[in-house]
């Protein structure tokens, strides 16, 4: 492979010993093999089937076919000296009906890629549910009824039972955010619902999915525990407006306190209540005890982190469909610059986010498990020059560092992701990966970026 150089700096960020440094995937993303070895469909397999869902109907059908490659990408990792993988588990393999006996058959995926990733020297970090519930759950209601919680904390146990021997960090849930609000109130996400009243039901149980699923898991003598959410600081237009300055707590409260407090304080904020009852009989759903449940504690706090949220308070506007009970909150364009998502590319906002955490819930370790970019790469001559990326991870990488000096317990960074992939809704039109990967092909091809995260890595430094 060639040397890549990054631009010459001056000032180097030496990390932490013992800083982990890392890739994450999820599994419908990559894994292809949709109907292999008695898998049946995730939510997001009919949601992808599903006229005009996703970009151009592509689906997860082959993706990365990752199922049947892992062995030559857990190899691809290690040449690029990837410390951890951060990977998902896809519990419609697992349990094909979301309920009932586990398919021994998805556990052995599971059990062979855990093994190579060991001899390959790589350190397995398994999240559970990355959004592809059984669609034989969605059909009983999906995460708007409690019995999908008690489920997942079954099937938890079951994963847990093959795993547990070889896998030290359990993370339960990837952003509970997108599961409820993309997938039940703006219908971006599969199921593909639009009722804001059932989305605050499926964050509830969602919630409680996690605080289930943690309690077994240490009860079964997991070592790390952790969930991981999408957060963002939320900047008013007008730092000094009160209007502006409230537009922006209560998108704080949907996007970060609602799935912040729960886990680390045990209760959930009282201003988020009431949004919920608006819309939600709060009173049914969250009985007596589980806010206790939702607070077994975590050993750390998974946080991906891509852009900052910039919000104006404008009288008389309707709700954004993804921050049910917005009404009056708009959500200015930002100037600057931005990433083939049309996401803004502000790493300021991942130190405010890291600080912030440290300061309003101290003691709880972090690790960053997602940040990277999207950019239309080119491949010429074999080779895919993107710097882009390389200066995206490169100035996050330095906010994570200072945020470790202002005292922020920052224990490691996960690129997103390993390799391009099936970027949801927007199918594989965006690219994220470190590795390119040519989808006619299935060739990997290492970018630019890779090559630089490598020589990081290496150095443990920036
Ligand atoms: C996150 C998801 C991940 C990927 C990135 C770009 O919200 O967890 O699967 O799609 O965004």
């Amino acid at each position: 492979m060639t040397q890549v150089q990054e631009q010459p700096r001056t000032e180097v960020s030496h990390f932490p010993d013992g800083f982990r440094w890392g890739v994450a995937t999820a599994a419908y993303q990559i894994e292809g093999a949709a109907t292999a070895d008695g898998r049946a469909p995730s939510i997001w397999d009919t949601f992808a089937r599903t006229p005009g869902r996703v970009h151009r109907g592509h689906t997860g059908d082959v993706a990365c076919d990752h199922y049947h490659r892992y062995g030559s990408d857990v190899a691809l990792m290690r040449e690029l000296n990837i410390g951890t993988y951060r990977f998902s588990v896809s519990w419609p393999r697992v349990q094909p009906d979301g309920t009932g006996p586990v398919n021994p058959h998805g556990l052995d995926f599971y059990d062979r890629l855990v093994d190579e990733l060991h001899t390959q020297g790589v350190r397995p970090m398994l999240t559970l549910y990355h959004w592809d519930l059984p669609q034989a759950l969605e059909d009983r209601g999906g995460w708007t009824v409690r019995d999908t919680a008690e489920r997942f904390a079954e099937y938890a146990e079951a994963v847990h039972a093959r795993l547990g021997d070889r896998v030290d960090t359990w993370t339960t849930l990837n952003e509970p955010w997108c599961s409820g609000f993309l997938g039940y109130a703006s219908a971006d996400h599969a199921p593909g619902r639009t009722d804001a009243g059932a989305a605050f039901a499926a964050v509830h149980h969602l919630l409680l999915a996690h605080g289930l699923a943690a309690a077994a898991l240490r009860a079964r003598g997991a070592a790390e525990i952790s969930i991981t959410h999408i957060l963002s600081p939320v900047l008013p237009r007008d730092p000094a407006g009160d209007l502006d300055r409230a537009a922006a707590r209560l998108i704080d409260g949907l996007l970060n306190r609602l799935f912040l407090d729960p886990v680390l304080r045990g209760e959930y904020p009282a201003d988020m209540l009431a949004v919920a009852a608006r819309f939600a009989p709060i009173d049914r759903l969250i009985r007596a005890g589980d806010e206790k449940i939702i607070a077994t504690p975590i050993d750390v706090l998974g946080v991906n982190y891509y852009q900052p949220t910039h919000v104006a308070a404008a009288v008389g506007v309707p709700a954004e469909a993804k921050y049910p009970g917005s009404e009056g909150v708009i959500f200015p364009a930002h100037p600057g610059p931005r990433t083939d998502m049309d996401w803004l590319i502000d790493a300021n906002g991942l130190f405010d986010l890291l600080t912030r955490l440290a300061a309003d819930y101290p003691g709880t370790p972090l690790m960053i498990t997602e940040n990277g970019a999207a950019f239309n790469d080119v491949v010429h001559g074999g080779r895919i020059a993107d710097r882009e990326r390389i200066g995206y991870l490169a100035a996050h990488l330095r906010a994570g560092h200072d945020a470790i000096r202002a005292g922020a317990d920052l224990r490691g960074y996960l690129a997103w992701s390993f390799m391009d992939n099936f970027e949801w809704a927007y199918g594989y039109d965006k690219r994220f990966g470190l590795v390119h990967v040519d989808y006619a092909t299935q060739r990997r091809t290492p970018k630019d970026s890779a090559l630089w995260y490598r020589d990081v890595i290496a150095n443990n430094s920036v």
